[in-house]
């Protein structure tokens, strides 16, 4: 299996591009669904959830082109309504298919979404909220066949602000019958992408990145022509290399204002970041303040999928830092392949605490989830010697051209 091989100790430097958001084109994926028509979204990345969505849309009867790096979805034909086959169960996002086949076609067999390595992810809020919008759902062994005679508008209220499940009611609404409500809704950009991504089809929402959408069901939508937002989680992820190795660099993108909290988070830490007409001017004295706590949280909160990155970059900050991961029980895997080169973290349930140390150390590590994999590019960079990082697949779940990226910010990188 191939590993990514890190020379660490240089400075970071250069420009960087930031590839299309992998949370706002997998909703988008699933959405094409819900029209009778072609669709194309450009800035799609390349990476391997965004195959297995593509794989999965293929499965139910669309033809799906690339064109550079446009996706174009021919959803005129839907030939199934099952999802039973191994691709479903392995990746969590299939699960937003059921809204938008529900939407469509009135029916869906699908898999139980695993879980995966940073939880056990439980689909209890948007089978909640299909049933409330006259949804039946039979559950076997493994699969669950949800059916509807209509879909209903409804006033729903989730228990907490799953951006999943609001995905799901948002896909379910946008074709049902009447008005529905949706509180306590997840207020994450993605939300708000896949929100204009619907109405740009026809959809008629309002509300979205605000704590209440309204959906109103229409008749039918219509092919669009789409480019997805900037992945702000790339972007952060960029931000912390450039922190923990030192150094400066100019990344172009068009998502600044999504960053919330991580940008005040790395300038505690000494990092300045400063909007510049084509997107952000990042500078790191290398040698980095520690911060006291940090809480995961919905957005606008400091997000978890930057929890991983950040944990990194503090190892060798001056000083104790605390991280209480609030969203995923199974987010702190990464710390063992950290301490491997030399950090030093004490995990207590929620809590990291990670005391800075002078240098890390080079080691042989793995990746055991997409973020953690993202962490252990930054402590490579970090560390003084050579890094290899294994099960790579993970990272590539959710990064474009990690090598030619991080070679382009002075990263001795390479592919073994
Ligand atoms: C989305 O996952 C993202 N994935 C995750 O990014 C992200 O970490 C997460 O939102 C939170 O921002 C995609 O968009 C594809 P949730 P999702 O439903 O929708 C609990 C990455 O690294 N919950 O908001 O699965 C759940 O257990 C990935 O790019 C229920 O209890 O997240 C968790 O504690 C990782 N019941 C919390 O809510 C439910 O029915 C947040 O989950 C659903 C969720």
């Amino acid at each position: 299996m191939a590993v990514l091989k890190i020379k660490g100790g240089k400075k970071l430097s250069g420009e960087v591009n930031v590839q299309g958001s992998k949370n706002a084109i997998l909703p988008m994926l699933a959405a094409c669904i819900l029209c009778k028509d072609f669709v194309r979204i450009r800035h799609c990345p390349k990476i391997s959830d965004v195959y297995a969505m593509i794989h999965l849309l293929e499965t139910l009867g669309c033809d799906v082109t690339w064109e550079d790096d446009a996706v174009v979805v021919d959803a005129r034909t839907i030939q199934s309504a099952k999802l039973v086959e191994q691709q479903a169960r392995v990746m969590r996002s299939s699960i937003i298919l059921a809204g938008a086949m529900l939407g469509r076609e009135g029916k869906i067999e699908i898999s139980y979404p695993g879980g995966c390595s940073i939880g056990t992810r439980p689909i209890n809020l948007h089978l909640k909220a299909f049933r409330k919008m006259n949804v039946q759902i039979t559950e076997t062994e493994e699969n669950m066949i949800c059916t509807t005679s209509r879909l209903t508008g409804e006033d729903i209220e989730l228990d907490f602000p799953s951006v999943g499940a609001t995905e799901n009611v948002i896909l379910a609404a946008v074709l049902a019958d009447g008005m529905t409500t949706l509180r306590n809704a997840a207020r994450e950009p993605e939300i708000v992408e896949l929100c204009k991504f619907l109405r740009k089809m026809g959809a008629s929402i309002t509300g979205e990145g605000s704590e209440r959408i309204v959906i109103k069901g229409v008749t039918s939508l219509h092919g669009a022509d789409y480019q997805v937002m900037c992945d702000r989680i790339v972007l952060g992820t960029y931000i912390a290399a450039i922190a923990g190795a030192g150094g400066e660099a100019d990344i172009k993108v068009n998502c600044v204002s999504q960053l919330g909290e991580v940008c005040k988070v790395y300038e505690q830490m000494g990092v300045t970041i400063e909007k510049t007409d084509s997107g952000l001017y990042v500078q790191s004295p290398g040698k980095l303040n520690k911060v006291d706590l940090i809480r995961t949280r919905p957005y606008p909160g400091f997000p978890t999928d930057m929890q991983s990155q950040t944990m990194a970059v503090l190892t060798k900050a001056q000083g104790t830092s605390i991280i209480i991961e609030n969203l995923f029980e199974g987010r702190y895997k990464t710390v063992s392949e950290l301490r491997k080169m030399g950090a030093s973290i004490t995990v207590e349930g929620r809590a990291a605490i990670i005391k800075g140390v002078k240098a890390l150390t080079g080691a042989n590590v793995e990746a055991k989830d997409l973020r953690g994999g993202a962490a252990l590019i930054i402590a490579g960079c970090m560390a003084e010697g050579c890094t290899t990082i294994a099960d790579i697949q993970y990272i590539e779940r959710g990064y474009e051209n990690i090598v030619d990226c991080y070679k382009k910010l002075n990263v001795n990188i390479t592919l073994a």
